[in-house]
């Protein structure tokens, strides 16, 4: 079993690779991690004195193989804070395991980072939330049943009074709503569910995920954050609402449309996430 073996924990040498090869570029300590989704990845372009770092000279970097996602690091400073921006996140459903999908957390975090402010596009499950719509990941449901800590951490505990430290930090979560407030930005709150792909959902699976409790749909970030939080990070989550999950709207999907709608609120999106940085780190 591949993932019982494979290790690159910072003190292992395939993280040190990656760690020196990130090194050899740049000496910077990010504080705060920004996994952009689909179309939402031009904020780096604003960083400041930043360093881009192709996945390709990042020694087991997995190569995203999606169009409309680049794979790099760029390392650099937006409105004072020193970041680094995982650029063209890889998802499950090109073929990775999920310990190579949570690499670059791992190797964000063996960088400095502390902190993982992940966005994504998700399809609108709660039937308020219009395409457009900015949602503050409050809670996940893990809807693939599978975890990237497989055969990689201590077995399951249970914590103090039974309490499960949330995923999304609250008080985080709670200072960036503020900021979009004070930024006149409307936003909603909600449950994530994460589902494999790469087929969109079934009318019936909607269904199945309004009964669940669940707001927006997507095929990214749950493994990120289970990753990041397994390393002690403080997360922040946020979706832009790109489409009605199937079934919930009039037209089939299609990735371009879910592209198309990513671009018009980018603006709003790259101000809030700006804001974030400049306020609440
Ligand atoms: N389903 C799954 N993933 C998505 C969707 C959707 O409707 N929209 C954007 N990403």
């Amino acid at each position: 079993m591949s993932d019982a073996s494979a290790s690159d924990a910072p003190s292992d040498a395939p993280m040190q690779r990656a760690i020196a090869a990130v090194r050899a570029q740049t000496r910077a300590t990010p504080q705060v991690a920004l996994i952009l989704g689909s179309g939402l990845g031009d904020l780096a372009d604003d960083a400041e004195n930043a360093t881009t770092i192709p996945a390709t000279d990042v020694p087991g970097y997995p190569p995203s193989t999606v169009s409309g996602h680049h794979g790099r690091l760029v390392v650099g400073t937006l409105e004072g804070v020193d970041v680094v921006f995982v650029q063209g996140r890889v998802h499950y459903y090109e073929g990775y395991p999920l310990h190579r999908v949570t690499f670059p957390v791992r190797l964000v975090h063996a960088l400095g980072a502390e902190r993982l402010l992940v966005t994504n596009s998700a399809g609108g499950i709660n039937r308020t939330f219009e395409p457009g719509t900015l949602m503050f990941i409050t809670d996940h449901i893990n809807g693939v049943f599978n975890s990237p800590l497989v055969g990689r951490a201590a077995p399951p505990r249970v914590e103090p009074h039974g309490a499960q430290a949330p995923y999304y930090d609250p008080d985080w979560t709670a200072r960036a709503q503020a900021v979009a407030r004070a930024q006149g930005l409307p936003t909603r709150a909600g449950t994530y569910i994460w589902t494999k792909g790469p087929s969109y959902e079934t009318k019936a699976e909607i269904r199945a995920f309004t009964q669940m409790g669940a707001d927006a749909v997507g095929m990214s970030t749950v493994p990120e954050v289970i990753q990041a939080r397994q390393l002690g990070m403080s997360v922040l989550g946020l979706s832009t609402i790109t489409n009605p999950a199937a079934g919930l709207g009039a037209e089939p999907l299609d990735h371009d449309d879910v592209l198309a709608v990513g671009q018009r609120v980018r603006a709003h999106l790259a101000q809030l996430v700006r804001g974030i940085l400049r306020e609440t780190i």
